[in-house]
């Protein structure tokens, strides 16, 4: 494997895995499904997630990329056998990787759509509800929503056709700081806002009357979807590491960063919320509703919506990039096609696929499958089975399978942390995920 690409270090590492975590996971999606789901006790359940499930199997799956130094199927059968049951896992992420991507690019468009506004001045001097109507507009107009869908996607292929290490290196470096800089001002101008305390109330004072199976489901998936976790990016991520890295000071980087700029991210929108008088169960349109609000009361407002725009994208690319790389590797190193060969095709796979969402905005929007429209459906399948069956069978995979011997490799010494970190894989992640599905399916 002397040949595979690998990051210039450690902290080329930590930018690219963070730059897969903080995404619109971050910034669109959680803001709008703790809203959905009655805040504070939605939230208080997916910190436990990260902490207890999330984190421990981060570390496993950049573990077994590191080791396997290989795709997402051939690591597991690597460091176990040939066609094992436990490379499922990478299978299951093809598809999650297919589903995800393709929601995700249409998002990712919404995103394009409205930095262009903000480009073109469009949001100056309108008020909330007239900017809420702009969002409405788009969701009707398929073709526009095509058109930034297709940039969107391009810009994804085109990311991983130049290369990991000259494109997205490059850039996160400097975007992803900026990023949190912008976050940064809009959170303190939101401190002023009078609907920031309440703000505050929403997401950190849990009611637990708030809380179903499918809400709790609902914070399990968002863990996996944050994080990137359960369907092998981590791990493809972590197969182009070379150094015995210390996989759990990473990992806590990680999913620190992660977390805390989707905390930041729900404060700054729910302050807008309850300032404005929007709905926080809006839906996915939340963040689109809601910050430009914002920025047109900030002096200098207009650059900075350009600016948060800019930001968001480079964000979602450096995320979507991710999620195609998965494909791309795993199809390039064992159907023998060229890398560019194959981010062209399963990038053209996944744009199409990404019609079914986009359409259930609009011309597919009475279609409902199991109650829900396409964009819901990918995201649910995906998202809240996929992923965190994914990630169940990673944890048992070294918690059982490889077994102490692997963590103590992950820790790199014997102890508290080692035995902790074992037992989370063997016993907390599996059976918090199982009794949640569970409890889901019946419940
Ligand atoms: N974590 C990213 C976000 O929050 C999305 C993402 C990138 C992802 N790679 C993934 C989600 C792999 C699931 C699996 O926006």
């Amino acid at each position: 494997m002397g040949n595979r690409a690998h990051w210039s270090g450690r902290l080329a590492f930590i930018l690219a895995a963070a730059g897969s975590a903080i995404g619109l996971g971050n910034i669109w999606k959680f803001p709008y499904i703790t809203g959905i789901n009655g805040g504070g006790a939605f939230v208080l359940i997916y910190l436990a997630c990260i902490a207890l499930v999330g984190l421990p199997i981060l570390i496993a799956e950049i573990y077994i990329g590191q080791k396997g130094q290989s795709n997402a199927v051939a690591s597991f059968e690597k460091l176990h056998k040939k066609n094992t049951f436990w490379a499922a896992p990478g299978y299951m992420g093809l598809l999650a990787a297919i589903l995800i991507l393709s929601f995700y690019s249409v998002v990712g468009g919404w995103v394009l759509d409205f930095g262009y506004r903000a480009f073109t001045f469009q949001f100056e001097g309108k008020s909330a509800a007239v900017i809420s109507d702009m969002l409405g507009g788009l969701f009707s107009d398929p073709s526009r929503m095509a058109i930034s869908h297709t940039i969107f996607m391009a810009l994804t292929i085109g990311i991983v056709v130049g290369g990991i290490k000259n494109g997205l290196e490059r850039w996160t470096k400097i975007l992803m700081p900026a990023l949190m800089v912008l976050l940064a001002i809009l959170f303190v101008k939101s401190m002023s806002l009078d609907g920031f305390g309440k703000a505050v109330d929403f997401l950190f004072a849990p009611d637990f009357s708030k809380l179903s199976p499918a809400s709790i489901l609902e914070a399990v998936g968002h863990s996996f979807f944050t994080l990137s976790l359960g369907m092998g990016a981590m791990l493809t991520y972590g197969s182009y590491l070379d150094e015995k890295e210390d996989l759990v000071k990473t990992g806590l980087m990680v999913a620190f960063l992660d977390t805390f700029i989707a905390l930041v991210a729900g404060l700054v929108i729910f302050s807008i919320v309850f300032s404005f008088d929007l709905e926080p169960g809006s839906g996915p349109g939340l963040m689109f509703a809601t910050l430009p609000g914002l920025f047109v009361q900030l002096p200098g407002g207009n650059f900075m919506a350009i600016m948060f725009f800019l930001l968001v994208t480079f964000a979602a690319l450096s995320s979507a990039v991710s999620i195609l790389e998965v494909a791309v590797t795993y199809f390039s190193e064992t159907k023998g096609i060229s890398r560019n060969k194959m981010a062209v095709i399963a990038g053209g796979v996944i744009y199409v696929m990404g019609y079914f969402p986009l359409f259930s905005f609009n011309k597919l929007s009475d279609v409902k499958i199991l109650g829900k429209n396409f964009f819901d459906l990918f995201d649910v399948i995906a998202s809240n089975y996929l992923l965190p069956i994914g990630g169940l069978l990673i944890a048992m995979f070294i918690g059982w399978v490889l077994g102490k011997d692997a963590v103590k490799d992950i820790v790199k010494k014997d102890g508290f942390a080692t035995t902790g970190l074992l037992w989370l894989l063997r016993v907390v992640a599996p059976l918090a995920v199982f009794i949640i599905l569970l409890n889901k399916v019946i419940g």
